[in-house]
């Protein structure tokens, strides 16, 4: 059986489609309402007044909480669910980071009764997958938790009316946390645009929390889906082919605002700059671009999971998304005018002071981050030719 739903975009309807009941995959696509409201980059490259099965696919799956999860295999066989996909459904595909969702047919519902930005939302699969709610009974499934992907455990939070992202670290170190306010602080240092996160405690557990920077009028466009928005030659790298998108797209800086991103993660050693942890922002009424996303998931960096005898600023780190190693990827930045070095002297303290009291990073921990830190710094000078 596959149920028929509205794509819809707040209140405009997109497409229809078929989804699968077993596992929640899109089985076929019906009548085209809006092509220009198709989620960005899920129409054919060779052919875009259509949408392309196999991308809103994968649109869709991004909006659901990946098998590498904590806890998500327990919790969907707990709640007798097959699929992360099926949860996603049962929260009707809204997000706190965009205003698409599933209208079921025939139900009567508008944007206005069921958004995330200005209703209230459940807390329960959040909570679940915390294992903070112990009864399975009553559950409901109205929450951004089902559409929120990356690995981290998190849990979408409301507090005197505004939406937070509650973020937690993994391993014996839970170090994600910690680097999330590091690389926040560095990047207020350098005036940077980004993501504000701060330091929360939880049953002795660190967690980084940041409010959302998406409103009921905007939206967050991956970089991914952005480069769908035109086939890629191959005699252009993929770099470039980001910047001709959003050249093409008609969003200003981008050149400039990307080389910021592959600055901070040469510093902090980010490992995760995948396509999907940066990106546009949008009007979600207009269709405008409004510019580069503020830069947000940093954690995965500063040798989160090297043991401390291998915490050390080896010019191979590697790196994504436009090289494998940093050593590569940093030849892509142009200018380092902008860049204060001196703003960057005080950060180790900052670093001491943020896993200050920590069960989970300890002094020797401590120190050879900041002194690996430093190293990059130094690297970055030569670099820059400082
Ligand atoms: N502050 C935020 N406001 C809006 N959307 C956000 C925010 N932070 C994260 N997101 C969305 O949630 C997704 C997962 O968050 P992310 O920080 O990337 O988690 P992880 O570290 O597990 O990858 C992001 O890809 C983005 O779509
Ligand atoms: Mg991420």
């Amino acid at each position: 059986m596959s149920p028929r739903y509205t794509l819809m975009h707040k209140d405009i309807p997109v497409l229809e489609l078929n989804i699968d009941s077993a596992s929640g995959v899109i089985a076929n696509i019906g009548e085209v309402y809006s092509i220009e409201h198709i989620p960005v980059g899920t129409l054919y490259v060779n052919d875009p007044t259509k949408p392309d099965r196999g991308l809103l696919n994968k649109w869709l799956c991004g909006r659901t909480i990946p098998d590498t999860r904590p806890g998500i295999r327990e919790t969907l066989q707990r709640l007798h669910i097959a699929t992360s996909q099926l949860l996603t459904l049962k929260a009707l595909g809204l997000s706190l980071s965009d205003q698409y969702w599933l209208r079921p047919a025939g139900a009567e519902i508008t944007w206005q009764d069921v958004n995330f930005f200005t209703n209230d939302f459940s807390q329960d699969i959040g909570s679940i997958l915390f294992r903070r709610k112990r009864s399975d009974k009553n559950v409901n499934f109205l929450s951004p938790d089902s559409t929120t992907d990356g690995r981290l455990p998190k849990q979408w939070t409301l507090k005197d009316g505004r939406r937070y992202l509650l973020k937690g670290g993994s391993g014996a170190t839970q170090q994600e946390p910690y680097n999330e306010v590091f690389a926040s602080e560095l990047m207020e240092c350098l005036h940077i645009p980004h993501v504000k996160y701060e330091l929360a405690t939880l049953n002795s557990y660190p967690y980084s929390i940041c409010q959302d920077f998406i409103s009921q009028d905007t939206e967050l466009v991956s970089a991914y889906y952005i480069m769908q928005t035109a086939s890629k030659p191959d005699n252009i790298s993929a770099y470039q082919h980001y910047l001709n998108c959003c050249e093409t797209l008609g969003v200003k800086n981008i050149p400039q605002k990307t080389e910021k991103i592959l600055v901070l993660d040469y510093l902090i050693a980010n490992e995760d700059r995948h396509l999907n942890n940066f990106g546009l922002v949008r009007n979600a009424d207009t269709l405008e671009y409004l510019g580069a996303a503020p830069i947000y998931d940093n954690g995965t960096s500063l040798w989160y999971n090297k043991p401390v005898g291998l915490i050390r600023a080896d010019d191979e780190m590697p790196a994504k998304p436009f090289a494998d190693s940093h050593a590569a990827q940093i030849k892509l930045v142009t200018d380092f005018s902008w860049l204060d070095f001196n703003a960057l002297s005080s950060l180790p303290e900052v670093f001491w002071t943020i896993v200050k009291g920590s069960v989970f990073i300890d002094e020797q921990r401590c120190e050879a981050i900041c002194s690996a830190f430093n190293e990059r710094v130094n690297q970055l000078r030569s670099i820059a030719g400082c």
